[in-house]
């Protein structure tokens, strides 16, 4: 019985450790996709052929359902995959949509018409090609009117947490908030679109200040996949062990991870 969760490389990470800590029952399967990351400077075309290599190893291992932990994915791969690729008794579902609706305050799967919601001014915080794809605009479209976004895209961000380079990370994070802030000074509420940027939750909150909401996704992407299994138990596929497997070197993402999550783990060659 396992779910896989999936990432261009480390960020997944902030996912995997909220639904483990929801579920800690469920045994997962993690895949860092390390040697390609970062996906958000890549073309839609690679990241879609990068996802569905990922999701396929993810199946052969041993899950029916897979999670991509990754916004980049979800942006530029998930409609494509929903369209066509994805195995009969298989399901891919993306970290988008449960963020969305916990912005614009709706229960899991409320598929009602758009409406007014309380937030007015977000400031959205991604990759490069999260932001060129514009698939957190049309997703909130869907449920909510009157909305103003404001995108940042965060060049070198992912790299700078990958490499475990704080100073440069900090200093990247205050620079996107800057420029944000230039282009919308009072945001009533924070996105943080890549799964990543957890990691830099405080210094987000910090640099933005206390009155913005800042909304990371691990949580609320466990509450969400908690939920989805209590109605498919089915979609708990046949895997039984908790593994984490990259397609870059073990040893060395092994370390970066315990870095990164700050807590052991040991990763294998996919
Ligand atoms: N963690 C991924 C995301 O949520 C992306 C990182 C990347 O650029 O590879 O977008």
């Amino acid at each position: 019985m396992a779910v896989g969760i999936f990432d261009s490389g480390l960020g997944g990470l902030t996912v995997y450790r909220e639904i483990h800590a929801a579920m800690p029952d469920l045994p997962l399967v993690y895949f860092g996709d390390n040697i390609h990351a970062p996906y958000g400077v890549r073309d839609a075309d690679d990241i879609y052929d990068l996802t569905c290599q990922a999701c396929s190893r993810l199946f052969e291992a041993g899950c029916d359902l897979v999670i991509l932990a990754c916004n980049t994915a979800s942006a530029a791969a998930l409609r494509r995959m929903q369209e066509g690729w994805i195995p009969e008794g298989k399901r891919v579902l993306g970290v988008f949509v449960p963020l969305i609706e916990a912005l614009t305050e709706r229960d899991w799967g409320d598929n009602s018409a758009p409406r007014e919601v309380d937030v007015k001014h977000v400031a959205l915080f991604a990759t490069p090609s999260t932001v060129a794809s514009r698939a957190f605009q049309r997703e909130l479209s869907f449920r909510a009117i009157g909305v103003d976004v404001e995108a940042q895209p965060c060049g070198g961000l992912v790299d700078a947490l990958e490499d475990g380079d704080l100073i440069l990370s900090e200093a990247l994070v205050q620079s996107h908030v800057d420029a944000l802030l230039r282009r919308m000074p009072k945001p009533e509420a924070a996105i943080l679109g890549c799964t990543h940027y957890p990691l830099m939750a405080d210094m987000f909150q910090e640099a933005l200040g206390a009155q913005v909401q800042v909304f990371s996704q691990g949580k609320i992407v466990a509450k969400s996949l908690k939920n989805y299994l209590e109605r498919h138990p089915e979609m708990v596929g046949p895997g039984t062990k908790l593994q984490f497997l990259t397609t870059g070197n073990a040893k060395s993402v092994s370390s970066q991870a315990t870095r990164f999550l700050r807590q052991d783990i040991r990763f294998a060659s996919a």
